[in-house]
């Protein structure tokens, strides 16, 4: 049985290197990337605070094809360089974004949505998802938020 229960008032940095951990006992020994991408969708959810969409974004091609996620069903397609995840892909570099409405491009799947972080998973130098977190706080995520989430990509990297 999975019993991850972080509390709501730990330190980021110990919330993510326990939430870093789980999710590589999550996906210890399981080579399915779709099973391993829901259950990382899951416990990202359950795990970090005020959010409103969690979940990943695969790079087939030149476009990002939406994943296994928790929140509103959301656009499906994203091309490199287009949006904040698009941005994350061509790039490959983290987005952290305090306000969508300030980004250029934002692609607005949830209205409720005020600010959004974006992780790539590199495998081999190449991007091969993204991670998406998106809060309806403005200013949710900083660069702790940011640190910790690609400890949680590094995990993906692993079976994508
Ligand atoms: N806001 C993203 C699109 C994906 S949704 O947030 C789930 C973007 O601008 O790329």
């Amino acid at each position: 049985m999975f019993d991850f229960a972080p509390s709501s008032d730990m330190p980021k940095p110990l919330l993510y290197a326990e939430l870093a951990q789980s999710a590589a006992s999550l996906v210890e020994g399981e080579p399915d990337p779709v099973a391993n991408m829901a259950n990382l969708a899951a416990l990202i959810w359950l795990s970090v605070p005020s959010l409103n969409w969690a979940g990943f974004y695969r790079a087939i091609d030149d476009e990002l094809v939406l994943g296994p996620f928790i929140g509103k069903p959301a656009c499906i397609r994203i091309p490199f360089g287009q949006g904040v995840c698009g941005t994350a892909a061509a790039s490959g570099a983290t987005q952290l974004v305090p306000d969508v409405h300030a980004f250029p491009g934002h692609i607005a799947c949830d209205a409720a949505s005020r600010s959004e972080l974006v992780v790539p998973v590199m495998v081999g130098g190449r991007v091969r998802a993204v991670i998406d977190l998106d809060s309806p706080e403005l200013e949710r995520f900083d660069q702790e938020d940011a640190d910790g989430m690609e400890r949680v990509a590094a995990v993906a990297a692993r079976f994508l």
